[in-house]
């Protein structure tokens, strides 16, 4: 069996651009998936690039949300460029809004702090929310605009990454389960999977919300759980909205084709990805309730994913401190896609910096 610089387990958003940044730097990487690329939490994914919109208060991980944001013209434009897929970047902003004043003045606090941060963030009575987005509810209060948030297609992005790894030589394994990473005096030599073992000296953990059994290798403490998250998607031949519009976590997407992505619920611990009646009726609810027109939009389909949160709240990038050749870089949780070109930068260049020869 051919032996590989780097394997990265899991094709999702993290796994995906860490092996493309890997393969330009020239390492010979595979990626190893056990269903198909983008089908974990970066297949579920609205897309948002919300830096302003998630951050509530500042931590260290709002400045590497900043720096991935700025990236995503290039990140666009080198995947069109290496594999024609249109990742679906837009950036029109995002529209922080508020339905009552107590939500008013907690997103205008918020402001304070982003503007000092150097943020864009614009003050917007409801009558000059109106005036850009006619179709949003009368009775909000007001909204914080922040022209520099966006969106992209997170599938398409996935699937980018991946594909723009491959044109760089890397090599994808699909329907190839993991069940061991094999170390030998505290070396890393390869990986043991449900299609044989493929050596190599470097492996990456980027398997998401089930990278528990793994994390227990790296470090006993660590593990992630699922944070179960349910999206609907509507049509409209009309355009109702140019710009997402965000409430409380809660937000109304306008995507490609009339599409309007819609979500989500937030249920720790389930890795069950059935979508409830309740959940379909408690979104619609919202929605109509900020965007009455999308009353009138039809059913496009609804799903679930499972973003991967870490048992300390914050994601696992590191390398081990003392098996050589062992990475891990997983728990983005809400942010994963927007977090996606930093992570993939920083986890290359920590592990090219690593690299035995
Ligand atoms: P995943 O995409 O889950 O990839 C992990 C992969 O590992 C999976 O494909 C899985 O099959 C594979 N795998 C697992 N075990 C093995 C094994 N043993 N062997 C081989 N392969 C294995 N983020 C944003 O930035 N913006 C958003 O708007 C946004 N919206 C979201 C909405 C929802 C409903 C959800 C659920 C998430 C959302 N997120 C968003 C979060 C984002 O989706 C995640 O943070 C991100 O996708 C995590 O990427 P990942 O590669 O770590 O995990
Ligand atoms: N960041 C959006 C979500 O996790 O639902």
């Amino acid at each position: 069996m051919k032996s590989y610089d780097s394997i990265i387990i899991g094709g999702g958003v993290i796994g995906s651009t860490i092996a493309h940044c890997l393969a330009e730097q020239g390492l010979h990487v595979a990626i190893l998936e056990k269903n198909e690329i983008a089908s974990g939490a970066s297949h579920a994914a609205a897309g948002l690039l919300g830096v302003q919109a998630e951050w509530d208060e500042y931590d260290p991980l709002y400045d590497m949300a900043r720096k991935s944001r700025a990236l995503f013209p290039k990140v666009a434009e080198k995947i069109r460029e290496k594999t024609g897929i249109d990742i679906g970047y837009e950036a029109k902003g995002i529209y922080r809004i508020a339905h009552t004043e107590e939500e008013w003045q907690r997103i205008k606090e918020i402001r304070t702090w982003q503007i000092a941060a150097g943020e864009e963030a614009v003050l917007l009575s409801s009558e000059e929310v109106r005036k850009v987005e006619p179709n949003v509810s009368s009775e909000i209060v007001g909204a914080v605009y922040y022209p520099t948030d966006g969106h992209v297609l997170a599938p398409a992005l996935t699937k980018g990454q991946a594909l723009a790894a491959a044109a760089s030589s890397a090599e994808i394994f699909e329907y190839t389960t993991v069940l061991q990473i094999v170390v030998k005096d505290e070396k890393v030599t390869g990986v043991q999977t449900t299609e044989g073992f493929f050596p190599c000296k470097q492996v990456c953990i980027t398997t998401g919300a089930w990278s528990t059994p793994f994390l227990k290798q790296f470090n006993k403490n660590y593990g992630t759980y699922p944070v179960k998250g349910e999206v609907i998607s509507l049509k409209s031949n009309r355009p109702l909205l140019k710009a997402p519009l965000f409430l409380k976590r809660f937000y109304i997407a306008p995507k490609r084709y009339g599409k309007y992505v819609i979500g989500a619920t937030m249920e720790p611990h389930s890795f069950q990805e059935q979508v409830k009646a309740s959940s379909v009726a408690d979104i619609l609810q919202r929605a109509f309730s900020i965007l009455p027109a999308l009353q009138d939009a039809t059913w496009d389909r609804t799903w679930a994913g499972l973003r991967p949160e870490s048992n300390e709240g914050r994601p696992y990038m590191e390398a081990h401190p003392t098996i050589q050749g062992l990475f891990v870089s997983t728990g983005h949780y809400r942010n994963g896609i927007l977090l996606s070109p930093f992570v993939g930068e920083y986890m290359a260049n920590k592990m090219v910096g690593n690299y035995v020869y």
